[in-house]
Formats: C-alpha cells, sequence, structure tokens
C-alpha cells in the first residue's frame, strides 16, 4: 500500500510539515509505504482555466503538479496537509487542487478513509504541538 502525504505550506519546518511526519512515522511503523512532497519545493503554475482536464482527463500544462497527480492516481491514499490562509487552504494546496482537477474525484474517495482513520491522532499530535 502506498499513500501520498503532501504539504501545502511554503514552511519545511513548519506545524503542518511536523503533523504530517508524525503521521508518516506512523504509517511506515504500520508498514504503509509514503512518499511526501512538499508544495513550496515543487514547480507548479496556476490553473489557466483551459479545460484540457474536462475534455482528456488530464492538465495540458505538464510540470510537477501534473507529474503528482499522475502519482496520487496510482496511489491507494493521499493526505493534504494545509496550514489556514485566511480561513481556507493555502494558495499552493489551491493550485495543486486546481491543477489535479481531473483527479478530484480520487481526492475524496482515496482521501476521506485516511482523514477517517486519522482525525484523532491528528487533534491529538495539532494540541501536542501547538501547546507543548
Ligand atoms: C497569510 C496568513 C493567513 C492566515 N490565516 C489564518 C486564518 O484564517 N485562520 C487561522 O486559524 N490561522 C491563520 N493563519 C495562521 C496559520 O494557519 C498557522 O500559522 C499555521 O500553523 C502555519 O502553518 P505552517 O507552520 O505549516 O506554515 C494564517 C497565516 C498566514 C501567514
Amino acid at each position: 500500500m502506498k499513500v501520498i502525504i503532501i504539504n501545502g505550506s511554503y514552511r519545511k519546518g513548519g506545524i503542518t510539515a511536523a503533523a504530517l511526519h508524525m503521521i508518516e512515522a506512523d504509517l511506515n511503523e504500520k508498514g504503509v509505504e509514503t512518499a511526501f512532497y512538499n508544495l513550496g519545493e515543487i514547480s507548479m503554475s496556476h490553473c489557466m482555466g483551459c479545460c484540457t482536464c474536462y475534455r482528456t482527463g488530464h492538465c495540458g500544462i505538464k510540470d510537477d503538479a501534473e507529474r503528482i497527480s499522475e502519482i496520487i492516481a496510482e496511489a491507494d491514499g493521499v493526505i493534504l496537509g494545509t496550514p489556514t490562509y485566511a480561513s481556507n487552504v493555502s494558495g499552493l494546496m489551491k493550485d495543486l487542487i486546481d491543477r489535479g482537477h481531473s483527479i478530484c474525484g480520487l481526492f475524496g474517495a482515496k482521501g476521506s478513509k485516511i482523514w477517517y482513520n486519522y482525525e484523532a491522532l491528528i487533534r491529538r499530535r495539532l494540541e501536542v504541538l501547538l501547546f507543548e
């Protein structure tokens, strides 16, 4: 089983990354293979609204965002971690979601079970990170 973990914060050493690395360690202990991506480190254009994804099922811009979408589509699960910016996801995470529109059904289908399993763990561990 392979799970893709994505940090939507520019801050590689930030709280989002710390929470995601804790989940990654937990998954690895359980024998689950993981791949970790920091969106601040990849090359990703904004969605241009060309609607190629609607027509072909793939984004027309061939950069790292499209590569990650393809990796997510092949994986068994995906965990998206993002800081809250103005009561929303970060700009980086929004770009990935827009750019991965052709696989956005998978974000829900593949992510929801993992979120369900990890919600309590994330809550507990975020409390440790925030109040330690
Ligand atoms: C531009 C900006 C907007 C933010 N907006 C919110 C917000 O609306 N609500 C909130 O609870 N925190 C907000 N925050 C705080 C971040 O979500 C918080 O610091 C987060 O833990 C940062 O994650 P990181 O350490 O992984 O970068 C904002 C921070 C920034 C920089």
